[in-house]
């Protein structure tokens, strides 16, 4: 079905050595819409990305002629693919709903106040990742609060109660797997088309650390952040999962909440400093989740109080117990407290989460614990289940 003259090999003979966007553009000139007009003219393409020969733009069209333009999504895709010193190309195609239009998704962007959320959780209507069973959510209402270092220790912990877990570092702002989980390879494409994760300590691990670098501006807005999560959810070979872990981006704005709304997640797991202006942002994350009747699957008090790493005193420096507290008063559950301690920060930080490398050191037990009530809650119905009444604003 490629018209003549659009096949990626008389393409590429077109195009140049250096990647600039307006190559990619050039390019994408041979590149035909269903209609037959050239790509960059038919007003579908967001800003192309090009970086260091990572090429990224998405394609967006209207939901119901999303089929007609899969294959056009994949001849640009393999078009880019092919350029010289292109290393990864990134092409996502994204259905925008026509007004009044039935859609299968929830428009990106905050609902509008008063609107009934649409249906998740339960009667989820997003289509789910093949051979994954569940997939949820490590949230924060803030950076820094210890979100990527909770969520791999977690995934360690389910994995060692023998659940098949894969990790998805979505956090755009600051993709931590790579340094956390010591990850220094690039992943491999499989037939050109499909990215297999990197597999380190059992965990399957997929970050868009390894698509973007740290250097890269935040480019990544509207509807390129959400071909970047598509694709590292249906084009990544993930295999047979029990649970995959995401590591969401923090905060609960409007790129958070379109992930929440993309992700056809059964649960979310939310991080929490036991600070009173932590806990302030981590109740809007509870809420951002309701909101999308995400269920929530509990709070973890990170960074508790601090053990000390000389004498093992403890003392309650941030007033400890605040996440509880405010779980118990939003009728979510409170999942454990780990504690601020010298070595769940030397360990993370080094790549060597303290799960996997001291399992039967006293750390390793909280998460293992946490875990354990991550999987009664998935396992338990406690998630799928439709959210309750929202009653927080
Ligand atoms: N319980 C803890 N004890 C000590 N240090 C921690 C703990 N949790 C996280 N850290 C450290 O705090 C910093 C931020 O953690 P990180 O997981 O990257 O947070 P986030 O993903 O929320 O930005 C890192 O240096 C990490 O090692
Ligand atoms: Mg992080």
């Amino acid at each position: 079905m490629v018209p003549p003259g659009n096949h990626p090999i008389a393409w590429q003979k077109r195009c140049g050595m250096a990647v600039t966007k307006e190559q990619v553009l050039a390019c994408l000139q041979s590149i035909k819409s269903p209609e037959g007009i050239p790509l960059p003219d038919t007003g579908t393409l967001s800003d192309v990305v090009a970086t260091d020969g990572k090429v990224f733009f998405s394609i967006s069209v209207d939901a119901a002629q999303v089929k007609a333009w899969e294959e056009v999504r994949q001849r640009a895709e393999d078009a880019v693919r092919a350029l010289p010193g292109v290393q990864s190309a990134l092409v996502a195609l994204t259905a925008e709903r026509k007004a009044g239009a039935a859609s299968a998704r929830t428009p990106p962007g905050p609902a509008p106040a008063g609107a009934r959320p649409g249906p998740r959780g339960g009667g989820d209507n997003l289509q789910g990742v093949p051979g994954v069973e569940a997939i949820i959510a490590v949230a924060s209402g803030k950076g820094g609060v210890g979100k990527s270092t909770t969520a791999v220790n977690l995934a360690l912990g389910l994995a060692s109660l023998g659940l098949r877990v894969g990790i998805l570092d979505a956090d755009i702002y600051g993709p931590s797997l790579p340094k956390l989980l010591a990850i220094k390879e690039r992943p491999q494409t499989l037939g050109g088309t499909r990215l297999k994760p990197i597999t380190r300590y059992g965990l399957t691990v997929m970050s868009i650390g390894f698509l973007i670098d740290e250097e890269t501006p935040m480019i990544w807005r509207g509807p390129m952040v959400i071909s970047a999560l598509t694709q590292m959810l249906r084009e990544v070979e993930w295999g047979a999962l029990d649970v995959m872990v995401v590591d969401m981006p923090p905060g609960t704005g409007d790129a958070q909440l379109t992930m929440a709304q993309q992700v056809p997640l059964k649960g979310a797991v939310i991080v929490s400093t036991p600070q009173d202006l932590a806990l302030i942002d981590a109740r809007r994350g509870i809420s951002m989740f309701k909101r999308v009747n995400v269920p929530v699957l509990g709070v973890i008090e990170n960074m508790s109080y601090f053990l000390c790493p000389h004498c093992g005193t403890r003392s309650d420096i941030f007033s400890h117990g605040g996440a509880r507290h405010e779980a118990e008063r939003l009728g979510v559950p409170f999942l454990g407290e780990v504690p601020l301690h010298m070595t769940i920060r030397e360990k993370s930080d080094a790549g060597l989460p303290v799960v996997a490398t001291e399992p039967d050191g006293p750390h390793a037990k909280i998460y293992r614990d946490i875990a354990a009530k991550v999987r009664d809650q998935l396992k338990g119905g406690g998630a799928g289940r439709a959210a309750p009444k929202i009653v927080i604003e």
